[in-house]
């Protein structure tokens, strides 16, 4: 017997339609964790049940935070192990119909760097998506600096990954596709020691605000605050302009146009990836990331809009110099490529280039014989 058949299928009234929702920023109606479902309302989502009329059955919660859910679940029909990701009822409606054609684009997208997209559901009880991508055994990067010493990865590490990544992007921005959320929390290192890139964001929809704490459900922990404030680190110039914007406004009072105004702020286009991968070499060579000592979500804003990249102390003039470029605060100031990037950065943390100093001492041994 495989291992699929050993699952049995319940009952019909344990079968769920849709996923837990919580409590978010744009509407109130949903108390967290609640099942919007018309089977079984109320009840959590948990170990066994299934999604999606019975095809995926949920193996674990594998990731949860105050806007989404991941399940971890296996695909009765082919018997493999995906991942469900819960996309929320906040959404407006022009949003949602990005969210279909920008799933068009990613599910076109096929790399060994890259997780694959296996398909897109919709809820209609729910006005809910669900996001289906393959499983990937690993870790991600986040949680693997915060397992290293001092949050540091080795320099040949760093090089090697960010490489597979830069190379990614690139592949994904020459068909028109941006990520426009690459942080380390989006980047799975395999068993193998590859990485993959995974959470391609759906148009600009990063909220522009933050969600105010009062308005967290009781089971919210400091740990989804941290996170939420870390994904903001990784935000390029250009994204901040539009979220500064945004964030000056009152989401439930404002009209359609004042949104749609602001929303329109600060492009983004391959050089903002190229500029949040440079903030994750920087975090992997740094420990952390070049605002990380902002408090709270303006003031990261306003230090990368105008202060200057704080060095590493441990590197070279040139790999500094090779950072600072990926992270001009103007795009066009920026390496042309991701692979670009990555290629100087390589050469310049290579012992050869590491520092002048170097470079005299190894003349003056030669030199010297
Ligand atoms: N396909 C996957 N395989 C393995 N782990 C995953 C996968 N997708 C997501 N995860 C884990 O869940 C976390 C959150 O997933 P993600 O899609 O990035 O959600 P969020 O929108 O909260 O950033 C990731 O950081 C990773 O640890
Ligand atoms: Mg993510």
């Amino acid at each position: 017997m495989t291992e699929s058949n050993s699952y049995h299928i319940p009952d019909q009234d344990k079968t769920i339609i849709a996923s837990g929702y919580h409590k978010n920023f744009r509407q109130d109606e949903y108390a967290f964790g609640e099942i919007i479902s018309d089977i079984d309302y109320g009840r959590r989502i948990r170990e066994g049940d299934r999604l999606l009329n019975v095809r995926y059955i949920v193996e674990s919660i594998l990731h949860e935070n105050c806007d989404v859910i991941l399940y971890k679940c296996r695909d009765f029909f082919t018997d493999s192990i995906v991942v469900i990701k819960a996309i929320g009822p906040w959404l407006r409606e022009n949003e949602k119909e990005g969210i279909i054609k920008h799933f068009g684009d990613i599910r076109n997208l096929v790399h060994p760097n890259i997780a694959t997209f296996l398909t897109l559901e919709k809820n209609d009880a729910a006005h809910e998506y669900f996001l289906i991508r393959e499983y990937i055994e690993g870790e991600d990067l986040e949680s693997l600096l915060r397992h290293s010493e001092n949050e540091r990865l080795p320099i040949p590490e760093t090089v090697r990954l960010l490489r597979q990544v830069a190379e990614a992007l690139d592949y994904a921005h020459d068909r028109g596709v941006l990520h426009r959320a690459v942080r380390c929390s989006n980047i799975i290192v395999t068993s193998n020691g590859d990485a993959k890139l995974i959470d391609f964001l759906f148009g600009e929809n990063e909220l522009g605000t933050q969600p105010d704490q009062s308005t967290y459900p009781p089971c919210f922990k400091e740990k989804d605050h941290d996170e939420m404030n870390r994904k903001w680190e990784y935000k390029s110039p250009e994204q901040w302009d539009r979220m500064l914007a945004l964030s000056d406004l009152d989401i439930f009072e404002c009209t359609d146009e004042e949104w749609t105004a602001a929303d329109a702020k600060g492009k983004t286009t391959p050089a903002t990836d190229e500029y949040s991968l440079a903030v994750v070499a920087y975090r992997c060579l740094a420990g952390h990331t070049p605002f990380g000592n902002a408090q709270g979500f303006r003031e990261i804003g306003k230090k990368t809009l105008n202060d200057a990249i704080p060095r590493i102390k441990s590197l070279s003039r040139a790999s500094n110099a090779v950072l600072a470029k990926a992270l001009s605060k103007k795009p066009e100031d920026r390496y042309a490529s991701c692979q670009e990037f990555m290629e100087n950065l390589e050469t310049a943390l290579k012992p050869g280039g590491l520092s002048r100093w170097w470079q005299n001492a190894r003349r003056m041994m030669s030199f010297f014989g």
